[in-house]
């Protein structure tokens, strides 16, 4: 093989790897993006999660879903349960953007409080949509 038809070649697999592994980098850094929003900034992790004895996490099963020890103390909508978000796998990716960016479920079902109906950037939406679907059900 002479270098001409070498490096014609090596042009050519670098002009399709490179939007690959600039996807694979943006994909990564979206996901690391969700994961600080959901743990740190939105603390979905606050009202998802099971606690055990002390109010303390219980190791392992983080956004697996959770009961809440509390109500609200007037009448008004609420849900005494925040479900399982492991994998999100009652939501397509596009469902589960609009429902961060405005609230509405696909259903057309109100979400209940003390659910919040977030208002995030597609941006912020997206990345908390990839963390949440990178997660393997055996995660927790
Ligand atoms: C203050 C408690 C609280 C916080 C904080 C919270 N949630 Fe929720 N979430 C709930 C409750 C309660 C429900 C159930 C509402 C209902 O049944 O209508 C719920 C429902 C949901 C649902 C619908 C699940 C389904 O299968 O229909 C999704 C998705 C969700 N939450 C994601 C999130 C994400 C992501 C965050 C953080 C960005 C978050 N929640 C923060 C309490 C909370």
């Amino acid at each position: 093989m002479n270098t001409s038809l070498l490096s014609k070649l090596l042009l050519i697999a670098a002009t399709v790897l490179c939007p690959i592994v600039a996807h694979a980098k943006s994909e990564a850094a979206a996901i690391e993006r969700g994961r600080y929003l959901v743990h740190q900034v939105a603390m979905c992790i606050d009202c998802h999660s099971p606690r055990g004895e002390k109010g303390v996490f219980l190791e392992g099963k983080h956004l697996t879903g959770a009961s809440f020890d509390f109500a609200a103390t007037v009448p008004m909508p609420w849900a005494p349960f925040a479900p399982g978000l492991v994998g999100l796998e009652n939501f397509t990716t596009e469902q589960a953007v609009k429902f961060f960016m405005t609230g509405e479920r696909p259903t057309g079902q109100p979400v209940l409080p003390p659910m919040p109906a977030y208002r995030m950037s597609e941006a912020d939406a997206r990345a908390v949509t990839a963390y949440l679907k990178s997660l393997a059900p055996a995660q927790g």
